[in-house]
């Protein structure tokens, strides 16, 4: 019992320090899907995002809107769209409150002179209520580190966002059997930010497989779901691991979403390109 206490007391050290101590642990438990596993899964609520990206325009929009409206959308699935910063308002004023509204990016401050940057405060104002952070575009075109996301991450999680923290290897690490470790980092740098899971969603997305078409397989993507799953045992609690929710993303379709659904560790996704088609629809309702 003592020695329970102080193993979680060392770990929640090295969590708040900066060297993370959580690469290459091992998964232990069983990747099947016994009963346990479906009340668990059963217990977050499926929740399905569109990541727009730079596309769009006001008639686009529109257009995209009155589909996602009229729908029908899963009442059990959580709904958010990620617009173009200029569109927020728009966006908002054309979808029913059933549906969220996220930025796609946030500064780490409330206001000041950062110029081209949005806060979280501006995006509340907006009317929408969550934000995606940590995207791989994010990280790799305009190279922002572990740490300015996870910082991010805190910042709006304090101004009352929802935040969306997006994970992912790239191809060569995969390649190089390093997926674990990446995702280990970059868990432990938002972990080392966040006191209270409840406002983030986990949205794990390969690099390799954003808008190649090449989605993981469902064996693949599950994996690493239960693995995420296993380090918030170890590394934040049970309590946190049985409810945070883990999306997935890269080249999800209307096609390939079902399939994917069914995995135990997978509460829904994150999608880019069929996020701007009528199929958002069906990606939404894969668990129906
Ligand atoms: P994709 O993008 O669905 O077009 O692969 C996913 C994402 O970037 O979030």
């Amino acid at each position: 019992m003592l020695a329970a206490t102080a193993e979680r007391v060392i770990t929640r050290l090295f969590i708040r320090s900066n060297s993370c101590k959580y690469f290459g642990l091992q998964i232990s438990r069983s990747l099947g899907s016994c009963d346990k596993d479906k009340k668990k899964k059963m217990s977050r609520k499926f929740c399905v995002g569109g990541n727009w990206k730079m596309n769009g325009d006001q008639k686009s929009i529109a257009e995209l809107c009155k589909v996602l409206t009229a729908g029908p959308l899963d009442p059990n699935a959580e709904v958010y769209v990620g617009v173009p910063a200029p569109y927020l308002i728009y966006v908002r004023s054309l979808l029913p409150s059933s549906i969220n509204v996220a930025a796609q990016n946030c500064y780490k401050v409330e206001k000041g002179a950062f110029t081209g940057e949005i806060s979280p405060a501006i995006i509340k104002d907006t009317g929408a209520s969550w934000v995606i952070l940590g995207h791989s575009e994010r990280r790799q075109i305009f190279k922002e580190s572990d740490e300015l996301i996870a910082e991010k991450v805190e910042h709006a999680l304090a101004a009352g966002l929802k935040v969306v923290a997006c994970i992912g290897e790239t191809l060569e690490e995969r390649e190089s059997d390093k997926t674990q470790e990446v995702v280990a980092r970059q868990m432990c740098a938002i972990a080392q930010k966040v006191k209270d899971w409840t406002n983030v969603v986990i949205a794990y997305e390969p690099v390799w497989a954003i808008g190649t078409g090449k989605t993981a397989t469902p064996e693949q993507a599950q994996e690493v779901h239960a693995y995420l799953r296993q380090w918030l045992t170890e590394n934040i609690s049970k309590e946190v691991s049985a409810t945070l929710r883990i999306q997935y993303g890269g080249s999800v379709t209307g096609a390939n979403a079902k399939d994917l659904a069914k995995k135990p560790d997978i509460d829904g996704f994150l999608v880019g390109g069929a996020s701007l088609k009528p199929e958002f629809v069906q990606i939404v309702n894969a668990r129906q």
